[in-house]
C-alpha cells in the first residue's frame, strides 16, 4: 500500500484542506504514514508572510537531504495550497525535487494528479479556479477530532493593499446551505461536538441558492442540528458584518461568546491606506453592539505594525485601540512586502528595526490584555470541552467558552468530555480549572 503525510503551513482553512486531502488520498486506498515513511508527501503552503512562504523551500530540502542520507528513494513531493497558486511552476524551477503543484481550488483532483505523475508525466502544474467548487467532487468527511472546522465561505473580495489572499484564493464565494449542513452532519456521527465555520470572510456568506439567507441564518441552521454542542467561526470581516450576525451572540446558546474582528491598526490614516474600508469610530461601534448583545463576549484581532508609511503617532493609536477594547487575545505581525500587492510597490517601507521594536511593544500590551481578560474570569464556573493531556500526568486541557485554555487535575477524562469546573487561577496563556462535576453541560442535546 502506498502511503502518505500532509502538512500543514497555514491558516485554519490551509488545515481544513489538508484534512480534505487526507480524506481524498486515503479514499483511493492510500495509508497515512510519518513523514520518513511516507511514499508521497503533500506540503499544504501559506503565502501571507515571506517568512511563511520560505518554508516550502527549507522543508523540501530537508525531506530531499534525508532521503539521500536513508539511501532511499525520494517520495513524490506535491506542493499544494497559496504558495502554489502564488508561484506556479516557478516552484519546480526552484526545487527540482518537487513533482507536483496543485492550486487550492484544484486539489480535488490530487489523487488523478498523482496517478499521473505514476505513470511517469512530470512537470504536472494543476492552479485552476473552476468555476464549478471542488467541495462536490471531494469524498464525504471522515471521523474527526471533537472540534472541528467547517469551511462555508472562500476568496476575498476586500484587497487589502497588504494581502495576496483575493490573488491565491480567488473571488468571494459561498457554499450552498443545503451543502453546508450535510457535512455537518456527517462531522457530527463522526464524533464532532463543536464546530467552527471557516472562510477568509465567512461573514460574507450568503446562501447562493436563496439571497435572503445570511451567516446570521446559517449559524441558526447548524447551530439547531442535533449533536451541535458548539459553534464558532472565524474570520470575520468589519464590514460585512449583519445584525442578524450580533443578534445570533444574544439569542444562540451553542454559538460561544467569542469574536475574532481583526482590526490591522488603530489609526484612521492606515487603514485608509490598508484599503480596510472602515474607520476606527465604525470598528468601536460595531464592539458596543456586539458587547450589548453578549456583554461577557471575548473579542480578538489581528494586527499589523510597521506598514509602508506608519509613523510612531500612528503606533501609538494602534497601542490605544487595545487598551481601549480590552482584547482576550490577539495576533501581531510585522507587515511583510508581499510581490503584486499594492503596499509592496510604495517607497515609504520601514526598517526592520523599527517594526520589531513596535512588535515588541504591541506584543507586550496585548499579553497585559491577555491576562487582564483572564484574571476577570476567574471566580467565574463554566464548561470546558476536553481536547488533549496537559504537560503533567493526569492533566487534561480543555477550552473555555470564551477560548481559553483550561488545565484540569483529573485522570478519567476523555477528548470530547463538556465538564463543568470553577476556573481558580490565571495566565496570560491559560487558566487553571477545578471540576465541579464531570456532567457534561448540554443544552439538553444528545
Ligand atoms: N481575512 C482575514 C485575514 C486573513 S490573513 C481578515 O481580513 O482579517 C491573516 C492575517 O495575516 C491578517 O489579518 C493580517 O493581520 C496578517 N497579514 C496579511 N497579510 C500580511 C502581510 N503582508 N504582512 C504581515 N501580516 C499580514
Ligand atoms: Fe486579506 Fe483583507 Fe481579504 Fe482579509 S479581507 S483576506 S486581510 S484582503
Ligand atoms: Fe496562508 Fe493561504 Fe491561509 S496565504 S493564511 S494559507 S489563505
Amino acid at each position: 500500500m502506498r502511503k502518505f503525510a500532509v502538512k500543514s503551513f497555514g491558516c485554519q482553512m490551509n488545515v481544513y484542506d489538508a484534512e480534505r486531502m487526507a480524506e481524498a488520498l486515503a479514499a483511493e486506498g492510500m495509508g497515512t504514514a510519518d513523514e520518513a515513511d511516507a511514499d508521497v508527501i503533500v506540503l499544504n503552503t501559506c503565502h501571507i508572510r515571506e517568512k511563511a512562504a520560505e518554508k516550502l523551500y527549507s522543508e523540501v530540502g530537508r525531506i530531499a537531504a534525508r532521503s539521500r542520507e536513508q539511501g532511499g528513494r525520494k517520495p513524490v513531493i506535491a506542493v499544494t495550497g497559496c504558495v502554489a497558486q502564488a508561484e506556479g511552476d516557478e516552484i519546480l524551477r526552484r526545487a527540482g525535487a518537487v513533482d507536483l503543484v496543485v492550486g487550492p481550488q484544484a486539489y480535488h483532483r490530487l489523487p488523478a494528479l498523482l496517478k499521473r505523475q505514476a505513470a511517469g508525466e512530470t512537470g504536472i502544474v494543476d492552479l485552476d479556479m473552476p468555476a464549478e467548487s471542488k467541495f462536490g467532487k471531494l469524498p464525504p468527511r471522515a471521523r474527526r477530532a471533537p472540534s472541528v472546522f467547517l469551511t462555508v465561505q472562500e476568496g476575498c473580495d476586500k484587497f487589502c493593499a497588504f494581502c495576496v489572499v483575493p490573488y491565491t484564493r480567488g473571488a468571494e464565494s459561498s457554499r450552498p446551505l443545503r451543502a453546508i449542513l450535510a457535512e455537518a452532519e456527517a462531522l457530527v456521527e463522526g464524533g464532532a461536538r463543536e464546530i467552527t465555520l471557516l472562510g477568509q470572510n465567512v461573514n460574507a456568506w450568503r446562501d447562493p441558492e436563496d439571497a435572503a439567507c445570511d451567516f446570521g441564518a446559517l449559524m441558526r441552521a447548524v447551530a439547531a442540528m442535533p449533536g451541535v454542542e458548539r459553534l464558532r467561526y472565524t474570520t470575520s470581516h468589519p464590514r460585512d458584518v449583519t445584525e442578524t450576525m450580533i443578534r445570533a451572540h444574544a439569542e444562540i446558546p451553542e454559538l460561544m461568546p467569542y469574536l475574532h474582528l481583526p482590526v490591522q491598526s488603530g489609526s484612521d490614516r492606515v487603514l485608509a491606506a490598508m484599503n480596510r474600508k472602515h474607520d476606527r469610530a465604525f470598528y468601536y461601534d460595531l464592539v458596543a453592539r456586539f458587547r450589548a448583545a453578549r456583554p461577557d463576549l471575548a473579542i480578538t484581532s489581528d494586527f499589523i505594525v510597521g506598514f509602508p508609511g506608519e509613523t510612531e503617532e500612528d503606533f501609538a493609536a494602534t497601542l490605544g485601540i487595545v487598551e481601549d477594547i480590552g482584547y482576550a487575545q490577539a495576533f501581531s505581525f510585522k507587515y511583510s512586502p508581499r510581490i503584486g500587492t499594492p503596499a509592496a510597490e510604495r517607497e515609504d517601507q520601514l526598517d526592520e528595526d523599527v517594526k520589531s521594536e513596535r512588535l515588541a511593544r504591541l506584543q507586550a500590551a496585548i499579553s497585559a490584555s491577555a491576562l487582564a481578560f483572564n484574571r476577570q474570569s476567574v471566580g467565574r464556573q463554566c464548561d470546558i470541552l476536553i481536547e488533549r493531556r496537559g504537560r503533567h500526568p493526569g492533566q487534561w486541557i480543555g477550552k473555555s467558552p470564551w477560548l481559553q485554555s483550561v488545565v484540569v487535575e483529573q485522570e478519567s477524562l476523555s477528548p470530547g468530555d463538556l465538564v463543568r469546573v470553577d476556573l481558580v487561577r490565571a495566565g496570560p496563556n491559560s487558566l487553571e480549572g477545578r471540576i465541579v462535576t464531570a456532567e457534561s453541560g448540554k443544552h439538553g442535546k444528545a
